[in-house]
């Protein structure tokens, strides 16, 4: 039995730089391997959000892969945000990164073609209210795309939405798939 639910210690300080050489020495298959996933929905000149972008590692990738995305990143945490930040200066004003909750996006109604989020779903105190707030902030005709262990609370997002899941695997050995649960709005 998994515990679901925010863990603030281990996304703050130096934590948080921790996360960012894992992310990006260690897990970069992964990001890779989701980005191509992403790069693939995304319709042209997409404005993204990556809810819980962490270090922003996801978003990074794509923007390697889709010069035309407006890229967008939230995080409860304000020393990840700083990190995100730091990693996607060399986007210029195409990326930019917020702090904020997924049960209060500080951003306006129908801001976002496509919202991703990757390994952050388990650690969303609420996943119930986040669903309202997701489909908020996304376009008509937009989808949500979430990537996250078996275990994270999709069930509780499905019984607030029209869901569908399906699997992605990431090719790397001890990270062999992750499940997408797609939103449609
Ligand atoms: C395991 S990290 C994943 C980071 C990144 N998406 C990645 O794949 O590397 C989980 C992130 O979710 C963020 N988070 C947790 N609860 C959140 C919430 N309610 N709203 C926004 N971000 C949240 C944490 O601060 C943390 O940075």
């Amino acid at each position: 039995m998994h515990r679901h639910g925010n863990i603030p210690k281990a996304f703050e300080g130096r934590n948080s730089r921790l996360y960012n050489f894992v992310a990006k020495r260690l897990l970069r298959r992964v990001y890779r391997r989701l980005a191509q996933d992403v790069a693939n929905l995304a319709p042209e000149k997409a404005s993204i959000l990556d809810v819980g972008t962490g270090p922003g590692v996801l978003l990074m990738e794509l923007a390697q892969r889709r010069a035309d995305l407006r890229l967008t990143g939230v995080d409860l945490s304000a020393d990840m945000v700083a990190v995100a930040a730091k990693n996607l200066a060399p986007q210029g004003e195409r990326a930019t990164v917020r702090v904020g909750d997924v049960t209060g996006l500080p951003f306006p109604d129908a801001s976002f073609d496509l919202i991703v989020s990757s390994l952050s779903l388990h650690h969303w105190d609420d996943p119930e209210a986040a669903a309202p707030e997701l489909a908020r902030v996304l376009r008509p005709g937009g989808r949500v795309v979430i990537y996250d262990f078996r275990f994270a609370p999709f069930d509780k997002l499905a019984a607030a939405s029209r869901a569908e899941r399906g699997a992605v695997a990431t090719g790397v050995p001890f990270f062999p798939k992750l499940t997408r649960f797609v939103l449609s709005s």
